[in-house]
């Protein structure tokens, strides 16, 4: 008997069947063939929030949650963050391979080329309340892009579909900057082509009177290192709403709206902004046991512990961490940090955490640092979301050109009633 196959026998039926294996995986279809009568839709896997589900084969990032390793196209994070650009990495999330020096002139070029954003998309933004949250302003805006874009419907013309990459990239900044003048009443600043991704982006946000808005170099680099760091992470929730969408031959605008929309919850990418509200909450160093034990006792998660895929250190995480202190040496020790620290470990000694293997992933550090950058909290999960765009783009385009994929379209176990007859409104109890 071959390796590469798996004998069950269904006990219902008293039959053997012989399933392949490919890649560590058998295909959920072969499991149709075990049937009780010619009748029978055939055997199902149960696997709600897809824990042991591979949904897609993907050749862009690799994780071993195990081993606290993750890579895109087989390069390491570590030397991505310390050696790469945000723009440079992003093009080879998307190309595959790292980018000569044309093609990355050409890339930067084409980048800068598309990020003003068209007048009405500021108008829209311009009807949102002060206080709406930042959010919800991102996803309506990138949404609305749709309507002005209708050839972006040709997905599988590829001419087409890379300019929408290239302009998604690029405009997303643009959109977070201006809704965040908008929420401060500010008038918004234009994008700068002399400065770099990050640098035009702290430009956009942060600019005043001076004629020329120029970055400090240590924040810049941060910002752009946190961009690389968020860009890709394989089947994530929102990444599989953008493929989810997607596999129904959306257009990129309003699929990434609807995979923004995912990333927003304070379980995915809005969890970095509820660990700075967690740590404001519990505000100081000794009020960290009883906050533990609230914790432990299921009144509240710890937020930016845990993770689906790492039972590890996320190696994002020591990244962020380390970079924490860079910054702070700019903007001053963001308060809060003794409290994370603290926090951190006493939850890395403590059994409950231990033994469900419950690590900082990257959330728990960025929002330290985006606080000390003088963002708003609210703000955090758009700051996820301007990079991740790339990663969503890049899985987009895997899904389309997949001859494998098709309309994603689960199964259920049905466990409501039986048929039955209407009942008249009169006849109810
Ligand atoms: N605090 C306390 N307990 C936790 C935490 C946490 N942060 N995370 C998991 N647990 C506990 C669960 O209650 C469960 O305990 P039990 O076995 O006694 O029932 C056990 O650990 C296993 O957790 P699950 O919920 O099964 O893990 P799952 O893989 O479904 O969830 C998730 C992963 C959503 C990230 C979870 O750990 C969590 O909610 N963390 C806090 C939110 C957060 O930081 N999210 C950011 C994730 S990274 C990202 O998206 C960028």
């Amino acid at each position: 008997m071959s390796t590469d196959t798996l004998t069950v026998i269904d006990n219902r039926t008293g039959k053997s069947y012989e399933i392949t294996i490919t890649d560590g995986a058998i295909k959920a279809s072969d499991l149709r063939k075990l049937k009780t009568n010619p009748g029978d839709y055939g055997l199902m896997s149960y696997d709600p929030a897809f824990t042991n589900t591979a949904s897609t084969k993907s050749a862009i990032t690799y994780l071993d949650g195990d081993n606290g390793k993750l890579y895109y196209r087989g390069y390491p994070i570590e030397q991505l963050a310390e050696k790469s650009t945000h723009l440079e990495t992003a093009y080879l999330i998307l190309n595959g391979e790292l980018p000569t020096v044309p093609q990355l002139e050409a890339w930067e070029t084409a980048i800068k080329k598309h990020w003003f954003i068209h007048e009405n998309i500021k108008h829209l933004i311009d009807a949102f309340r002060h206080d709406a949250h930042p959010m919800g302003m991102f996803i309506s805006a990138v949404g609305a892009s749709s309507s002005f874009h209708p050839e972006s419907a040709e997905i599988f013309d590829p001419a087409i579909r890379n300019e929408q990459i290239v302009r998604l990239i690029a405009e997303v900044p643009t959109i977070a900057a201006f809704s965040y003048r908008h929420i401060r009443g500010l008038p918004v600043v234009y994008p700068d082509d002399d400065l770099s991704y990050a640098g035009n982006f702290l430009s956009m946000m942060f600019k005043k009177a001076e004629l020329r808005y120029k970055p400090n170099p240590v924040l810049e680099r941060a910002l752009d290192m946190l961009f690389l760091l968020h860009a890709d992470h394989e089947q994530n929730c929102s990444t599989n709403t953008m493929r989810a969408i997607g596999s129904a031959h959306a257009d990129p605008y309003v699929s990434l709206a609807g995979a923004a929309a995912a990333l927003y919850g304070p379980l995915h990418g809005g969890a970095n902004e509820a660990v700075v509200r967690m740590l404001t909450r519990i505000g100081s160093t000794k009020n960290i046991p009883a906050f533990i034990e609230s914790v432990k006792h299921g009144e509240g998660k710890l937020m930016g512990f845990g993770h689906r895929v790492y039972k590890n250190f996320d190696p994002r995480g020591r990244i962020v961490k380390q970079l924490a202190y860079e910054v702070f040496e700019v903007t001053g020790r963001n308060p809060l940090l003794d409290v994370a620290l603290e926090l951190e470990k006493i939850a890395r000694e403590d059994e409950y955490f231990i033994s469900r293997k419950l690590y900082p992933n990257v959330d728990f550090y960025s929002g330290l640092i985006y606080q000390a950058m003088g963002l708003p909290t609210p703000f955090f999960p758009v700051l996820f979301a301007i990079p991740r765009t790339v990663g969503w783009l890049a899985q987009w385009v895997e899904l389309l050109n997949d001859p494998e994929q098709k309309i994603a379209r689960p199964r259920q176990i049905y466990i409501g009633p039986e048929q039955r007859d209407y009942v008249p409104m009169d006849k109810r109890r």
